[in-house]
């Protein structure tokens, strides 16, 4: 479950776009004013939650959030407006506008997320040395 923080504008649609293309989605990841969970099927299940609209955050159990995540990746923009229904294991990453660029913070909470921030690491430093 990867949570992305940020204001409005600041680029969450955005990076979850780029989620769905790394997984060879076809069609761009949206948010729709209707529906909060969208799903995609590239090379995993894709789901994309807007919880912008969502009313009160009780409402997030009808969502049953945590069983469709199993079997892919599941995205949440405005974590904020649920944090205490949500899992308590994610990857948080934080967007903040940085001139005409953008700066993530990521936060891993459990295990499984602490050893993906330091495959990120692993890997940067491959990349760096390269
Ligand atoms: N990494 C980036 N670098 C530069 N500009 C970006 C970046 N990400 C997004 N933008 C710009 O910010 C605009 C808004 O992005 P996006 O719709 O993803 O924001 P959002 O956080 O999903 O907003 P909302 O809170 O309304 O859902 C995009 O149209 C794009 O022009
Ligand atoms: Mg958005």
């Amino acid at each position: 479950m990867l949570l992305f923080q940020g204001e409005l504008g600041s680029g969450k649609t955005v990076l979850a776009q780029g989620v769905g293309e790394g997984l060879a989605v076809r069609e761009p990841v949206k948010s729709s004013s209707f529906v909060l969970v969208n799903e995609y099927h590239g090379r995993l299940t894709v789901q994309h939650a807007d919880l912008y609209r969502l009313e009160e955050a009780a409402q997030v159990f009808d969502l049953g959030l945590e069983e469709i995540a199993a079997p892919g990746v599941l995205i949440v923009e405005w974590p904020e407006r649920a944090w205490d229904e949500l899992p308590p294991e994610h990857l948080l990453i934080r967007i903040v506008e940085a001139g005409d660029g953008r700066t993530l913070t990521l936060e891993a909470k459990g295990s499984r997320y602490e050893e993906l921030i330091e495959q990120l690491q692993r890997r940067s430093r491959q990349v760096a040395k390269a």
